[in-house]
C-alpha cells in the first residue's frame, strides 16, 4: 500500500502566499514510488493551485465541502464543484466537529458524497481527551467510523482513507499534548480490528489509516513505521517548508525499507 503525507493548511495563508509556498514544496519535492503527497488549502486558494501543481508530485485536497450537489446553500461549496481540483477531501476533521457542530449524520454524507463525485474522502476520527480519560476511546473510535461508513457500499470501501487524530494532541489544541507511539499504536489495532470485523480482513486491508497530531520531523518516523499506519495528516508542521519536506524525506526512507 502506498503512504500518504497529507498537509492540512487550516485556515491559513492567502491565495498569494500558498501558490507561492506550493512553488517552494513543487521546486523541492521529487515524486517517489509509493508515496503519495497531497495538501489542503483554503477553498479559495484550490482553483489557482490547481493549475499550478503538478499532480504527480503534489496533489489537492480540500479542506471541507457541503454534501448537495447544488442548490440555494448560501456560502457552501459542493463535491461537483471541486471535482476537477481535488483528489481528495477532509471529512469530520476534529475542528468541524467541535467548532461546527458536525454530527455523525453530516459526516457520513459527505463521505458519500465525496465517493459518488470520484473524490477519495479522509475521514478523521478520534476522542477527546475527556473520553480517554473515562476509558471511552474504543466507542468514540467505533461510533465515528461506522457513523461516517454508514453510506459507504462495501465495493467502495477502498476509496476511503481513515486519519486517526486525538483530539487532545492536535497541536492547536490548549494543553495538547503527544500521542506516544504506544498510544496510537493501540487505537490504530482498535481502528483496524473493528473494521475487519465489520467488513472482512480482505476489505479491512486496503483502507489506508493514517496518523495525525503534533507529527513533526522529530516524532514522524516513530509514528510511520508503527504496524498498519500508512502515512500522516499534518497541521502545524505542514506549514514550514523545511519541516515538511524533511517528513516526506523520512516517509520516503521508511517506505522504501
Ligand atoms: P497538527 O494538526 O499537526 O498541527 O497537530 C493536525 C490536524 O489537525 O490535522
Amino acid at each position: 500500500m502506498k503512504t500518504f503525507i497529507v498537509g492540512n493548511w487550516k485556515m491559513n495563508f492567502t491565495v498569494g502566499e500558498s501558490s507561492l509556498y506550493l512553488h517552494k514544496l513543487l521546486k523541492r519535492i521529487k515524486p517517489a514510488k509509493n508515496l503519495e503527497i497531497a495538501v489542503a488549502p483554503s477553498t479559495i486558494a484550490l482553483q489557482p493551485l490547481s493549475l499550478q501543481t503538478d499532480r504527480k508530485k503534489i496533489k489537492l485536497a480540500a479542506q471541507n465541502f457541503y454534501f448537495r450537489d447544488y442548490g440555494a446553500y448560501t456560502g457552501e461549496v459542493s463535491i461537483s464543484q471541486l471535482r476537477s481540483l481535488v483528489d481528495y477531501a477532509l471529512v469530520g476533521h476534529s475542528e468541524r466537529r467541535y467548532i461546527f457542530h458536525e454530527t455523525d449524520k453530516d459526516i457520513r454524507e459527505k463521505v458519500a458524497a465525496a465517493i459518488r463525485g470520484g473524490i477519495r474522502p479522509i475521514l478523521c476520527i478520534g476522542e477527546t481527551e475527556t473520553e480517554r480519560d473515562f476509558g471511552e476511546t474504543e466507542g468514540v473510535l467505533k461510533d465515528q467510523l461506522f457513523g461516517g461508513l454508514q453510506d459507504v457500499s462495501e465495493e467502495d470501501l477502498n476509496k476511503v482513507i481513515v486519519a486517526y487524530e486525538p483530539v487532545w494532541a492536535i497541536s492547536s489544541v490548549k494543553g495538547a499534548k503527544l500521542a506516544s507511539p504506544d498510544d496510537v499504536q493501540k487505537s490504530i489495532n482498535i481502528i483496524r480490528k473493528h473494521l475487519a470485523a465489520k467488513f472482512g480482513k480482505e476489505r479491512e486491508e486496503k483502507i489506508p489509516v493514517l496518523y495525525g497530531g503534533s507529527v513533526n520531523p522529530q516524532n514522524a518516523e516513530a509514528y510511520l513505521t508503527l504496524d498498519d499506519v500508512n502515512g500522516l495528516l499534518i497541521g502545524g508542521a505542514s506549514l514550514i517548508a523545511d519541516q515538511f519536506d524533511d517528513i516526506i524525506e523520512i516517509a520516503k526512507k521508511v517506505t522504501n525499507k
